[in-house]
């Protein structure tokens, strides 16, 4: 048994179609971003794909928001308004937005731009001491890639539980970047999820990479990239 996970990339684009499908309150949001476009074709895609997996009207599709941390309903993860079961994830970059969508499994998908990952500081803000290792002999552009894969593998499991950022990503372990993405270990004071299943995606674009992560002890079996 494997669990499915629908994932669905679009460039970020000038945004006109794509603004006719956001609500009032994602409109909103939109109208206060420096640069409004990667949000508005990040919102757009999850609606058209939701839509199409569900067969419903993108623009009717209604979303709430549950703070795993805090339990506000203003900020969080958010999910679909009457539609049990079905769980989605968005990531998007000033170029690239990424949904990942499954029924019946929690997931979660980040993807990293190579140039966000070239900074001084990656390793002391990402990693645990064990996996720098896992970085030693790499540099220039195959530096970039294995930081941009290990940081979306990270990213990726802590939207699928919710957590963002609230939890340290140096305190959950993976696996070398040029190893087969696994959770390795989970060193937060938050619970951990009890499985985690994780998959590194093949995008169209050369420029990003980005990973999966389901809640789940099945392989994930990805779809439509
Ligand atoms: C989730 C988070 C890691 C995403 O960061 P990012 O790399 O800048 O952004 P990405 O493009 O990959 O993902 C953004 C999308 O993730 C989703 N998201 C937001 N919070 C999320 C959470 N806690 N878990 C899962 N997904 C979340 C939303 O769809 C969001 O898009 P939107 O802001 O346009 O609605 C970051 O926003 C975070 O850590 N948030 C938690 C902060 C928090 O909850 N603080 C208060 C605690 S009481």
């Amino acid at each position: 048994m494997s669990a499915r996970v629908i994932v669905r990339e679009a460039e970020v684009g000038d945004g006109t179609a794509d603004l006719a499908l956001l609500d009032d309150g994602e409109r909103a949001r939109a109208g206060r971003k420096r640069d409004a476009a990667p949000f508005v074709t990040g919102h757009a895609l999850v609606r058209r794909t939701l839509g199409d997996l569900l067969g419903r009207d993108p623009a009717s599709l209604s979303f709430e928001r549950r703070c795993t941390t805090c339990r506000s309903e203003l900020h969080g993860k958010p999910s679909l308004v009457d539609a049990p079961g079905w769980h989605f994830s968005l990531s998007y970059t000033s170029s690239l937005a990424v949904v990942a969508v499954a029924e019946g499994t929690d997931v979660g998908v980040d993807t990293e731009d190579l140039t966000d990952a070239d900074f001084e500081g990656f390793a002391d803000a990402t990693l645990a001491r064990e996996e720098i290792r896992g970085f030693e002999g790499l540099d220039g552009c195959d530096l970039l890639i294995a930081r941009a894969r290990v940081w979306a593998r990270k990213e990726a499991i802590l939207k699928a539980t919710g957590h963002g950022l609230v939890v340290d990503p140096s305190e959950v372990l993976v696996s070398s970047p040029l190893d087969p993405p696994e959770l390795l270990a989970w060193r937060a004071e938050e619970p951990a999820p009890p499985a985690v299943s994780l998959v590194d995606l093949d995008l169209t674009t050369a420029n990003h990479r980005a990973a999966v992560a389901g809640l789940t002890d099945q392989p994930l079996e990805i779809l439509g990239t």
